[in-house]
């Protein structure tokens, strides 16, 4: 496991980092990097080294400065209506979306874009027609973190709004779960750990941030 302040500085930079939930969570790596930071050739690395949805995490405030609503109280459809997941008491997900300039929205080009216009959106959030800008639905899932971050909920979405907190960039984080082809399963949090050192970035575990936040 890395070291806090060397995560924080590489995370600041834009350099993605490897965060672990918890085995009593998800039990689940995301590869984490600061929306400013992502080019298509981010997002490749997130659809073939992590395979996960990639989605981009923003701050409480930032979200209601957008008027975005939980999917969960979105949909007008009974499927909507209880949110049973197994790990946690409720998902963070939020709409999906595209920036208007975009094509069909999927290419790497296009999230690329969608992602470094939501950084600029919640570097500004006042200033930002959000709706002017995005359209729903779109190919880049939105995460809305809890109002106390990490004191209300531990999972990567309340992590990467840490992270983006300790490092001072924008409140918009992507977040993207690393899969294992060959088992069907999530990355095992050892096969994460060989990927962190095959490519110079730092593996975290989420009470690493959580103590780094409460101290
Ligand atoms: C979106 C997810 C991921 O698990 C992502 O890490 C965000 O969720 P959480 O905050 O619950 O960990 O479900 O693909
Ligand atoms: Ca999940
Ligand atoms: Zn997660």
């Amino acid at each position: 496991e890395g070291d806090l302040e060397e995560a924080v500085e590489a995370f600041g930079h834009g350099t993605p980092v490897l965060v672990h939930d918890d085995d009593e969570r998800e039990n689940e790596v995301d590869l984490v990097v600061p929306a400013y930071a992502v080019t298509p050739a981010v997002v490749a690395q997130l659809r073939n080294d992590a395979g996960g949805l990639v989605c981009v995490a923003l701050a409480d405030e930032v979200a209601a400065a957008f008027d975005l609503p939980f999917m969960h109280d979105a949909v007008d459809h009974p499927a909507g209506q209880s949110t049973d997941i197994a790990y946690d008491e409720r998902s963070s997900f939020s709409l999906t979306v595209n920036h208007r300039e975009t094509f069909t929205g999927i290419t790497d080009n296009d999230r690329a874009r969608t992602i470094v216009e939501l950084s600029e959106a919640a570097a500004a959030p006042v200033e930002t027609d959000f709706a002017g800008e995005f359209d729903t639905p779109g190919h880049v899932h939105l995460l809305r973190a809890a109002p106390n971050l990490l004191d209300d909920r531990q999972g990567h979405t309340e992590l990467g709004i840490a992270l983006a907190e300790l490092a001072d960039v924008p409140p918009a984080v992507v977040v993207c779960e690393m899969l294992d082809d060959r088992t069907g399963g999530a990355m095992s949090r050892s096969n994460a750990l060989t990927y962190a050192r095959a490519n110079d970035s730092v593996f975290l575990t989420g009470s690493t941030v959580i103590d780094e936040m409460r101290a």
